[in-house]
C-alpha cells in the first residue's frame, strides 16, 4: 500500500484525524466485508471516541450474503450501527444516509434548541488503504471524481461536498494504518489486495489462498474451475488449474506464476464466488 508507517507518523496522523472530527457529527468508518476484522484499524475505537460511528461494511457485493448478515449482528451486539453497502453497484447508499439522519438526530435537535436550523449534518471517512473510501465519497456524492490517493493523514484543504439531502462530506478521507502484528491479518490483506503483493510472492500467496478457500469449502474451487480437490495439495491445484487455463512455457511446462495471478485475480473481482474470509468467532 505504499505506506511506511513509523510511531510519529501514526501520532500526527491521528491528531490531524481528531482534528478534523472536531469539525463533523458522525464518522464514517469504512472497512472490507470479507475481511471486517483485518481491515480495522487497531485504535479505532480510541480514535472515534464518542463520535456517532457508522461502520460501512464495503465491498458487500463481494462478501458471502450469510456473513454479510454475521458481521451486522456482531456489530449490533458490540452497539454499533453498521450498513450494507456496495458502492459499484450504489446499494446500501440511501441505508447510509437514512442512518446518518438518526444517529445524528440528538445533535440535530440540541442545535435546533439553540435557534440553529437546518445546519447540513457533516460526515467524514476514515479507513485503511484500499477499502474503497474514494469510491465510497464519488458513489455518495455522485461524482466521478479522482481518485483521492492514498497519503497518509489529512493534507489537503478540507472542502465539504454537497451529498443528497441536507448532508456534507469532508473531501479528504482519514486514512489509518492495519494492525501490523498479525500475521492473519497481513495475509487476509494480501489475499484481498489491499496490501500490494509485497508480502509474500505471488506463488506463496497463491498457495496459501487456495489453502484458506478449500478450509472454507473445496466446492469454492471445484466450481470454478471444474476440478477435483480431494486431498491434492494446493502445488497440484494450481498446476491442474494452471493446465486447464492453457497457461503453458516452452517444454509444455506449466506457467506455474500465470495461474496464480489467474487465481488471485479471479479471487479479487469475486469470480470465485463471494467469500468472506473471517467470521467473529475467528478473531481472537
Ligand atoms: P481507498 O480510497 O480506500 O484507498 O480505496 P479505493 O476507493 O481506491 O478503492 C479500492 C478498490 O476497491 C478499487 O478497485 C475500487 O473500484 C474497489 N471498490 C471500492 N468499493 C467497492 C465495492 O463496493 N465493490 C467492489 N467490488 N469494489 C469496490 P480498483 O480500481 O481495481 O483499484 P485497485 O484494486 O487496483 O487498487
Amino acid at each position: 500500500m505504499n505506506i511506511n508507517w513509523y510511531p510519529g507518523h501514526m501520532k500526527k496522523t491521528k491528531e490531524s484525524i481528531k482534528k478534523n472530527l472536531s469539525l463533523v457529527d458522525i464518522v464514517y468508518e469504512i472497512i472490507d466485508a470479507r475481511i471486517p476484522y483485518s481491515s480495522q484499524n487497531p485504535d479505532i475505537n480510541n480514535i472515534v471516541g464518542e463520535k456517532p460511528r457508522l461502520i460501512v461494511l464495503n465491498k458487500s457485493d463481494l462478501a458471502d450474503q450469510k456473513a454479510n448478515t454475521i458481521w451486522q449482528n456482531y456489530f449490533k451486539e458490540s452497539g454499533l450501527h453498521s450498513v450494507l453497502v456496495d458502492c459499484i453497484n450504489n446499494r446500501g447508499l440511501d441505508d447510509v444516509i437514512q442512518l446518518t439522519y438518526s444517529l445524528t438526530e440528538k445533535k440535530r435537535l440540541a442545535l435546533g434548541a439553540k435557534g440553529i436550523k437546518n445546519r447540513p449534518v457533516r460526515a467524514m471517512i476514515i479507513g485503511i488503504p484500499n477499502v474503497g473510501k474514494s469510491t465510497f465519497i464519488n458513489s455518495l456524492s455522485k461524482r466521478k471524481g479522482a481518485k483521492v490517493g492514498n497519503k497518509p493523514g489529512v493534507t489537503k484543504t478540507n472542502q465539504w461536498i454537497k451529498i443528497k439531502g441536507n448532508l456534507e462530506l469532508l473531501d479528504t478521507p482519514g486514512i489509518l494504518w492495519p494492525k501490523f502484528d498479525d500475521k492473519n491479518v497481513g495475509l487476509n490483506l494480501a489475499f484481498t489486495g489491499a496490501i500490494k503483493d509485497e508480502l509474500l510472492d505471488i506463488e506463496t500467496l497463491t498457495i496459501k489462498l487456495v489453502d484458506r478457500l478449500n478450509s472454507i469449502s473445496d466446492k469454492l474451487i471445484e466450481r470454478r474451475y471444474n476440478i477435483t480437490v480431494g486431498d491434492k495439495s494446493p502445488y497440484e491445484i494450481i498446476l491442474e488449474i494452471g493446465k486447464k487455463r492453457g497457461c503453458i512455457i516452452k517444454g509444455g511446462e506449466v506457467d506455474f506464476i500465470k495461474a496464480c495471478n489467474i487465481i488471485l485475480d479471479e479471487f479479487r473481482k469475486g469470480i470465485i464466488g463471494r467469500i468472506t474470509l473471517e467470521l467473529p468467532d475467528q478473531i481472537k
